[in-house]
């Protein structure tokens, strides 16, 4: 089989739908290839800033790794703005969605909360309210955002810093986005029965 004969998806037969989930599996193999290729669109987003958005992304993943962070956390670091490009008003929660089946829950919510806490250092210049992270104070996982933006994004607008290249964190970028999606060994059986994923039915 080239291709499915339905031309509706009620029409479709168990083997045909068998054919297209080995292409999808295929697919998903190539994940790490094509977020490799979206780090590398970001050295054409937002301009204004002394390094572009992937030296940006670099120098974030760098500073994680200089820190000691664990792999999920310095890739999470590296592809935390990935979706500037087309999700300008909500890049944080369009960056967790992309992560979130490989990595453990703490890492998808800091990435996922990041922009709000990230208000922190400037909404208060553009007459917003800069504390709204706030309400998260007692979230489990509220310091670990906190730190991410401190450590890791906030400060990573220096042009001098000694950022590794993206080829170095690429084995990395393979080894998170290869895993097995919403396995309960990184995200917790737990939480996956919280969230209602089932890890029998993927
Ligand atoms: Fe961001
Ligand atoms: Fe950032």
């Amino acid at each position: 089989m080239k291709a499915v004969e339905f031309t509706q998806m009620k029409d479709g037969t168990r083997e045909e739908y068998l054919f297209l989930d080995e292409l999808e599996n295929g697919y998903a193999l190539e994940l790490p290839e094509r977020i490799m290729a979206a780090l590398r669109g970001l050295e054409h987003t937002l301009s204004g800033y002394r390094v572009s958005r992937l030296d940006h992304s670099l120098q974030a993943a760098s500073r994680a790794f200089d820190d000691g962070a664990d792999e999920e956390m310095i890739v999470a670091a590296l592809i935390h703005d990935i979706g500037d490009e087309l999700a300008p008003y909500n890049h944080s929660q369009y960056a967790a969605a992309v992560i979130r089946p490989y990595v453990r829950p703490e890492v998808t919510w800091v990435i996922n909360m990041h922009g709000v806490f990230q208000y922190h250092y400037y909404l208060h210049h553009l007459g917003g309210d800069h504390t709204q992270r706030e309400k998260y104070r007692d979230h489990p996982w509220y310091q670990s955002c906190v730190d991410f933006c401190e450590k890791y994004d906030q400060a990573s607008f220096d042009p001098e810093y000694p950022s590794r290249t993206l080829e170095f964190f690429e084995p990395m970028v393979k080894r998170i986005f290869t895993r097995k999606p919403f396995d309960s060994s990184h995200m917790g059986a737990e939480v996956m029965a919280e969230d209602g994923i089932d890890a029998r039915n993927i």
